[in-house]
């Protein structure tokens, strides 16, 4: 299938369902989210958040033009917070998604709940969600410039 990309990105509705993004040139539909495993920040990234942000996490990923907020560059966390990675805040924006932005909804998926879905079902559910949130963030400390 030349030019589909797929994006995992979250509608939110059920608790069990996940979601993703198929997209070709300027249009993007939701998929089903791929399995990765909870314990590569690496992997993660690469199936969940480098179709907008990019494999470089600079913000230039295949879909971006499909958005019309461009997708933040993720290699200057730190350099934009005085230096300091924004650890909290990362982990916040994942669990919960970003501030509403004043122009109307928020492109950036909100990852809590389709990376739980991962794991439906299961009573460690909650902790794997969480092992998913902390190794992504600590993959996005090692993209930092
Ligand atoms: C559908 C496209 C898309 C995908 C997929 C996506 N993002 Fe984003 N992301 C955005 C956009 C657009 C913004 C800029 C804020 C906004 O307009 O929502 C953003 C902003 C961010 C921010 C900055 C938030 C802030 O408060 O400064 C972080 C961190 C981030 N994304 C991480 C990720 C991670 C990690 C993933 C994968 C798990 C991911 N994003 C997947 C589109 C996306």
């Amino acid at each position: 299938m030349p030019n589909r990309i797929h994006v995992a990105f979250v509608a939110g509705l059920l608790a069990t369902a996940a979601f993703g993004i198929a997209q070709t040139n300027t249009q993007i539909k939701k998929v089903p989210i791929t399995r990765t495993s909870p314990a590569s920040g690496k992997q993660m990234y690469n199936a969940y958040c480098a179709s907008c942000h990019g494999l470089d996490g600079k913000g230039g990923g295949p879909a971006a033009p499909a958005l019309k907020d461009p997708p933040t560059d993720l290699t200057t966390l730190s350099r934009d917070n005085g230096g300091k990675f924004p650890e909290d805040h990362i982990y916040t924006v994942l669990k919960f998604g970003v501030d509403a932005p004043a122009h109307g909804n928020a492109e950036m998926p909100v990852w809590g709940p389709a990376l739980r879905s991962l794991s439906g079902g299961s009573a460690l559910a909650g902790s794997i969600e969480q092992q998913r949130i902390v190794n992504l963030t600590n993959y996005l400390r090692s993209l930092q410039q």
